[in-house]
């Protein structure tokens, strides 16, 4: 990484904040795999804007002066109601990657998702989070969950499986919207931009975002996937192996419709994620914040029978409640972690984490809650998202 002189971590005050720093210290080819989403950019820019249009409806004079930001996920306490979400390949962001993530995640008492498609072994990551445990005298309620992605070979899922499950992360999140790797332009431009200058040595450097892997399950880096690495044959059958295989608490990441909200109800699984993989994955897609709404709408028993997650588009501590104010869980958040590891390491994850609880806190303050449970659908004005929203065609409803 270049020498630069970035500015102190204190001047980081919003979550955003470490984006524009880390775009200063990342190479060029990691810096368009962070910030490429597919196509024209449409499906990163819904998420985004989409938390705009909700509005709070606060109450005031209520007790505010004891605070308890905690949440129940999957029958573990979390410390926030957010967690990282899944992301390849940190070792473009950070020489130390996931287990540099993690050690500052820790830390803090927060829940991260581990990639499949991790540059570190996961083994190695786990190593990683129980070191940290040991220093801080297991006190940390921080927990990893491992985000799969589904190779084509059975016999190689099942050992990643197993494999997972001997190192002892919590939960299995199989991401269910990668069929095909999306069409990431900005990476696409890049690709075709190499493939002029000619072959290049393919030995990659951490920190440069030429990364040197040491995990052979890594589907796709600049907008390459590997041949194999991804099912596209996958279907609702195979989550019927894959939850035998695994035997514990599981999430289908990456649902955007509500009548794959009630498969997945049918199929008894913990938990779902909704998610449009940041804008990464299919052009156009809802935002995850509308397909939440969709949910809300069509479909509210839902909350009762599954844990419901969201991520994408999650800037603020305010978005996080608009969120839970629907029936959500917790959220995930993707890119500020990366971008705060890639300025700062492991006291960029630390900062990051302490500002979206800050505003998690004195928003619910300022909201008239005390703890979590109390967030209702009435605390938020979804009107104008509602407008958008999808309806059943010519009033017939096929949910
Ligand atoms: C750099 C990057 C890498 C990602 N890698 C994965 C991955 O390996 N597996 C996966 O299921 N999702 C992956 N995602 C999607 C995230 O898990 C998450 O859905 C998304 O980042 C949330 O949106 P946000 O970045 O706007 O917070 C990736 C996202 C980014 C930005």
């Amino acid at each position: 990484m270049a020498a630069k002189t970035l500015p102190d971590p204190s001047l980081c005050v919003t979550a955003t904040d470490f984006e524009k720093v880390a775009k200063d210290v990342l190479s060029e080819k990691s810096w368009v795999y962070v910030s490429s989403s597919a196509a024209s950019g449409l499906s990163m820019k819904a998420n985004i804007d989409d938390w705009s249009l909700i509005n709070f409806r606060p109450r005031i004079l209520r007790s505010v002066d004891k605070m308890d930001t905690r949440k129940s996920i999957l029958g573990s306490t979390s410390q926030f109601p957010f967690f990282v979400s899944a992301m390849g390949t940190l070792g473009s962001s950070h020489p130390g990657a996931e287990p540099l993530l993690v050690r500052g995640a820790t830390r803090k008492g927060l829940n991260t998702m581990i990639s499949t498609a991790s540059t570190k072994t996961l083994e190695e990551i786990m190593d990683a989070h129980i070191d940290e445990q040991r220093l801080l005298k297991n006190q940390s309620p921080s927990k990893l969950s491992f985000q799969l992605y589904v190779p084509v070979d059975r016999s190689k899922a099942k050992s990643l499986i197993q494999r997972v499950k001997k190192a002892g992360f919590q939960s299995l999140w199989v991401t269910v919207d990668t069929s095909t790797l999306g069409k990431r332009t900005a990476d696409r431009y890049l690709q075709a931009q190499e493939n002029l200058a000619g072959p290049k040595e393919t030995v990659l450097k951490a920190g440069t975002g030429e990364v040197n892997s040491e995990n052979s399950y890594a589907p796709a880096f600049g907008g390459r996937q590997v041949p194999g690495s991804v099912d596209a044959g996958l279907t609702w059958e195979d989550l019927d192996w894959i939850s035998k295989e695994w035997n514990g608490p599981l999430v289908l990441k990456g649902i955007q419709s509500v009548e794959d909200v009630k498969m997945a109800v049918e199929l008894g699984v913990q938990g779902i994620l909704l998610s449009n993989h940041g804008g990464r994955q299919i052009h156009s897609a809802p935002s995850s914040l509308m397909t939440l709404l969709e949910i809300r709408t069509y479909y509210p028993e839902a909350f009762d029978k599954l844990e419901v997650f969201v991520d994408g588009g999650l800037r603020d501590g305010a978005d996080v409640l608009k969120a839970l104010c629907l029936g959500a869980t917790a959220v995930g958040v993707g890119r500020p972690y990366y971008y705060a590891l890639a300025a700062y390491g492991a006291e960029g994850v630390e900062r990051c984490t302490d500002i979206l609880a800050e505003e998690v806190e004195i928003t619910m303050k300022m909201l008239g809650v005390s703890s979590l449970d109390q967030l209702r659908p009435e605390m938020i004005n979804t009107s104008r998202l509602e407008n958008e929203m999808w309806r059943p065609a010519f009033g017939r409803s096929k949910l």
